[in-house]
């Protein structure tokens, strides 16, 4: 087993390194180049720069760990170890000089999740934890609210790109939603929301498809912060991404009968 406490210190100096990357090519960068992976799901330069950048550095931290890239540097391998990393995390943010946008890296074993490490670009936040650890914004413990009242309830939501699929769900979300929470936002960026819930600044997420790398990092800096996350059936198999619920734990069960009403389950 690696120093995981080294390990994360140094995790934390190459996400914050390589979110200073992504910052300056922000200065100049151009809309026109960017290409469609699919129907508004976008990838640009920067974000497989840095990739690049990330996983090379990493194979000098852990040689034998695997990977699971956003931008296609690796696949799931069986190896003990595997970073799951997402390079540029909300890149239609990013494309648009919209806050936030972040770099998710995690590192699980075939059994657990071991590190977790979000930096988030716009506002320079570290969020990070280690197995055995707590969990920290910068030099912080960092917790989960401690409201339990869905009334007071500050919600982010995620919109899949595949609108066909997800339409319905997401409307009659809405329509349960609105008015008997304090508040609903869209972010964009699922890595650093979930962390944004981790240190009490939300209550809960809930989106009907993501990756492995959009929850990887982020889903485990919240477990360590008192949080709860799972699938839109509250099991376990969020860290495949799919459907992704997370929230302060209090709120968890109430969420979940609103979610388990809607038409992804009819
Ligand atoms: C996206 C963001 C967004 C979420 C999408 C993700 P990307 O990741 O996390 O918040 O709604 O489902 O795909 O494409 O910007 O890395
Ligand atoms: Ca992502
Ligand atoms: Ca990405």
């Amino acid at each position: 087993m690696p120093d995981l406490v080294q390990l994360t210190a140094e995790v934390k100096k190459l996400a914050i390194e390589a979110g200073a990357c992504i910052r300056k090519e922000r200065e100049g960068f151009q809309r026109n180049c960017v290409e469609k992976k699919n129907t508004h799901d976008y990838v640009s330069y920067v974000d497989k720069e840095s990739e690049r950048r990330i996983i090379k550095r990493l194979k000098e931290l852990l040689p034998e760990a695997g990977f699971i890239a956003e931008e296609g540097s690796g696949s799931f391998l069986n190896e003990d170890y595997c970073w799951v990393v997402d390079p540029l995390d909300g890149t239609t943010n990013f494309i648009h000089n919209n806050c936030p946008f972040c770099i998710s890296i995690a590192l699980r074993s075939k059994k657990e999740f071991l590190i977790g490490v979000v930096y988030e670009i716009c506002r320079n936040e570290c969020f990070w934890t280690y197995k055995g650890g707590k969990a920290y914004l910068e030099d912080k413990e960092i917790h989960v609210s401690n409201i339990s009242n869905l009334d007071d309830a500050f919600i982010e939501l995620g919109f899949p790109y595949d609108a066909n699929k997800y339409r319905s769900f997401v409307s009659e979300l809405i329509e349960k939603l609105y008015g008997n929470v304090c508040g609903l936002r869209l972010q964009g960026a699922a890595a650093a929301e979930l962390c944004y819930i981790a240190c009490g600044r939300f209550e809960a997420r809930i989106e009907g498809l993501l990756g492995p790398w959009d929850v990887a990092a982020g889903g485990f800096i919240l477990q360590q912060a008192g949080g709860k996350i799972t699938d839109f059936e509250g099991e376990d198999t969020w860290t495949n991404g799919h459907t992704v619920f997370a929230s302060n734990k209090l709120l968890h069960e109430s969420i979940l009968t609103i979610i388990k009403s809607l038409p992804l389950h009819k």
